[in-house]
């Protein structure tokens, strides 16, 4: 298949792209490179890709619908897989126009070039699970309302998730979003727990801990996601009666405290923490867990990686990436 990623640059994105070009798929890939964290590690990740068969790379901003025409011009896919976004929750307390940029104005953008893309089978994009507030059930099902997120991010997500509804009831586009449960792994995001712990333990910093280690996360290794996203990209989407649009959790469905995933970092660097009690900032949820039976149901999503498995082959990386 020929595909147009966005966010190809990312974590997820250079994963997803690694394993579908190894498949024999062509991708185009766009990212704007932005500095939200280092784009070293972005353009490393590129590194990785651009000698490969079937792979180009152009630098674009999905917030930019002019720029995302000049970037695929005469260029025709079958499936779009849409990463770009500006992630994390935190700083959506600093800079929350970012994520109007890229989550509703990029996302509308890209909904509106995949609407009038010619012969396009199904657009492919990233929702959340800061979509569930606190008020949610545990484990969440995408059946719940979701319609309290405690984050800026989770709203901007919650939000690209029904302008994509709306477009698949007016316009018949095929749509799978999928909210992902904090994705971690080799090459991943340095904005995240995992990576800032391993970074302090084996620098002798200390680590502040919020709401003294007991929130509790979905840790979802990085092989599983991608390995669903394949078989995703690869289904064609069933014939509906309804809009069709589907929202799938994609999560370990097991979670595990802060306190759990700091010791298995201190087990795999062989290092101890120095931890320091913080107040946890507004927007953090105490838990999250994905029911993921649909997923399972859908396409035989078995995440096969506990947190003992993928942490220590994250901080096997890390320190590969770092040198220490
Ligand atoms: N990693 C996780 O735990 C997690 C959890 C839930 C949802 N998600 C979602 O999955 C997707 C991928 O996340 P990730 O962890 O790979 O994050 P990431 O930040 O590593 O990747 C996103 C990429 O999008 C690019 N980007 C951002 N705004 C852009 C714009 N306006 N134009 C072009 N490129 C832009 C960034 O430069 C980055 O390379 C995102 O939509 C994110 O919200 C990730």
């Amino acid at each position: 298949m020929r595909l147009l990623l966005t966010g190809g640059a990312g974590f997820i994105g250079f994963h997803a792209a690694a394993a579908l070009l190894a498949r024999g798929h062509e991708i185009t890939a766009l990212d704007n490179l932005n500095a939200y964290y280092d784009p070293a590690l972005k353009r490393a990740r590129l590194a990785q890709l651009s000698d490969r068969a079937g792979f180009r790379f152009a630098a674009c901003d999905i917030g930019d619908a002019e720029a995302i025409a000049a970037a695929t011009a005469g260029e025709r896919y079958d499936a779009i897989l849409h990463l770009a976004a500006q992630a994390g929750v935190r700083h959506g307390l600093v800079d929350p126009g970012s994520y109007t940029r890229s989550n509703l104005v990029g996302h509308q953008n890209v909904l509106e070039f995949a609407r009038h893309h010619e012969g396009l089978a199904h657009l492919i994009y990233a929702s959340s699970s800061s979509v569930y507030g606190n008020d949610s059930t545990p484990p969440f099902s995408e059946d719940a309302r979701a319609d309290k997120p405690l984050s800026y991010y989770g709203a901007t997500k919650r939000a690209g998730e029904l302008m994509s509804h709306s477009y698949a009831a007016l316009f018949g586009l095929k749509q799978t979003g999928l909210r992902f449960f904090t994705v971690y792994g080799p090459w991943g995001r340095p904005d995240m727990a995992y990576w800032l712990f391993t970074d302090a333990i084996l620098n002798g910093r200390p680590l502040p801990v919020f709401g003294g280690g007991t929130l509790r996360r979905d840790f979802t290794y990085i092989d599983d996601i991608v390995a669903a996203l394949v078989r995703i990209v690869e289904t064609p989407f069933p014939a509906t009666p309804e809009a069709p649009h589907r929202l799938y959790n994609l999560g370990n469905g097991r979670p595990e405290s802060v306190l759990t995933l700091i010791r298995l970092i201190e087990e795999a660097t062989g290092e101890s923490a120095r931890i320091e009690q913080a107040k946890a900032p507004p927007g953090d949820v105490r838990e999250t867990y994905a029911d993921i039976s649909r997923a399972a149901r859908d396409f035989g999503f078995a995440p096969a990686t506990p947190l003992t498995e993928g942490i220590p082959r994250f901080v096997e990386w890390f320190r590969r990436y770092r040198s220490l």
